[in-house]
């Protein structure tokens, strides 16, 4: 018995794919080489945006003619997308080969599922449960570890779809967290920890006692062994001082942060709601080139959103021209259903955004001729 999982979106994702590869293999399936071959096929997929989610509907489809071959073989859609009662419907009506629906919250459970589908096809949304401490990984990214600090978000920046597919903040213990590194680093091959989070400096907020974020990587980093640390992401309101300090302090710790900014301009920035300004957000960076001068530092930027005017656009190129990113991503917004942001008015035309996201990429372009 063979299983194959596809994977869509963050890094987030790639380590629950590793959890379910764990799962399906305590189960007794061996790894495919191809989706062709396997028994269990597992699409763990994202919401972000639009073409996430059209990708996912197209690779699923495909499948049809083959289960029809192999009316044995188990298809099971699963992750972000799934979460949304709306899309997970979707796929239960325009995919009726496909077999097992759930969302985030029921990822632990898959096992569960699997052997249900022998009774019937499955439709389940979890709500949001505890932590799962007890599920092991199938690592697959080299000599990198993903180690998971905390779930969900509750940040609920306008345009994001996250804090409805993943729940609100929950921090692992941060001995479960220093456990869990200490045996990656027990097995010898893993060099490099990536700590994982949506917004990793609110880290033990939620815990009592509180930890921070600052303290939970420096207590790593006092950990024996010749490995470097990092983490996704940051976002700008919560990067506090002692975390940029604890960057600059330590050597385990790789000089890079991922900083998403999203937009240049307060107006957008506000109706956003990320809680920071261009100018707060400068100062932070600026505090970074000077604690840390050798910090690579790289953001995320999305275009065309509601409302934004050419002029407003133009404040993000120019922050963009300023900060001279070590490397940015640039999305062109895309409505998320839910959300604050797909209900405003002053909807940017496609034709728009393609151009402010070209723009954009050609200056991100243009700046890294120049740094090399
Ligand atoms: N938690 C991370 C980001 C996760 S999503 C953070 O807050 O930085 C990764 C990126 O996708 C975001 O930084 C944003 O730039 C982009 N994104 C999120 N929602 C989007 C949407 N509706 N349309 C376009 N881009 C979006
Ligand atoms: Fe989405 Fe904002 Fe949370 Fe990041 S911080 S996941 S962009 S809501
Ligand atoms: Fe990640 Fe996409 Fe979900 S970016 S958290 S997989 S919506």
């Amino acid at each position: 018995m063979k299983y194959y999982i596809v994977t869509y979106g963050c890094q987030m994702n790639v380590h629950e794919s590793e959890k379910l590869a764990s799962i399906c293999e305590k189960m007794g399936y061996e790894l495919a080489e191809k989706r062709e071959d396997a028994d269990l096929i597992v699409f763990n997929t994202c919401a972000i945006r639009e073409g996430a989610e059209d990708r996912v509907f197209g690779n699923v489809g495909a499948l049809k003619k083959l289960k029809k071959q192999r009316p044995d073989m188990i298809i099971a859609v699963c992750g972000c997308s799934t979460q949304k009662e709306s899309t997970a419907n979707y796929i239960m009506k325009t995919f009726p080969f496909v077999d097992i629906v759930i969302g985030t919250f029921n990822l632990p459970n898959f096992e569960h599922y699997v052997n249900a589908v022998k009774t019937g096809r499955q439709l389940e949304l979890l709500s949001e449960g505890e932590i799962d401490e007890v599920q092991t990984y199938k690592r697959t990214s080299g000599e990198n570890a993903w180690v998971n600090i905390m779930y969900g978000c509750n940040n609920f920046c306008t345009y994001c779809i996250v804090p409805y597919v993943r729940g609100r903040e929950k921090s692992r213990n941060e001995e479960n967290i220093l456990n869990e590194i200490r045996e990656v680093l027990a097995e010898g091959k893993y060099k490099k920890i990536t700590l994982l989070g949506q917004n990793v400096n609110s880290y033990g907020k939620d815990l009592t006692p509180q930890v921070s974020f600052a303290k939970l990587m420096k207590d790593i980093c006092a950990l024996e062994g010749d490995f470097k640390l990092t983490f996704m992401t940051s976002h700008p309101k919560d990067l506090t001082d002692d975390v940029i300090e604890v960057i600059a302090k330590e050597e385990k710790i790789l000089k890079e942060i991922h900083l998403p900014a999203q937009s240049g301009n307060n107006r957008i920035l506000t109706l956003m709601n990320r809680r920071y300004t261009r100018e707060k957000y400068l100062e932070i960076i600026d505090k970074i080139h000077t604690q840390i001068p050798d910090c690579k530092i790289t953001s995320d930027f999305i275009v065309g959103f509601p409302t934004e005017t050419e002029e407003e656009f133009m404040d993000t190129m120019k922050l963009v021209e300023e900060v001279k990113y070590d490397g940015i991503f640039a999305f062109m917004y895309s409505p998320r259903e839910g959300t604050v942001a797909s209900k405003m008015e002053g909807q940017i035309p496609q034709k728009i955004k393609q151009e402010r996201v070209n723009k954009l990429l050609a200056l991100e372009k243009k700046i890294q001729k120049e740094k090399k």
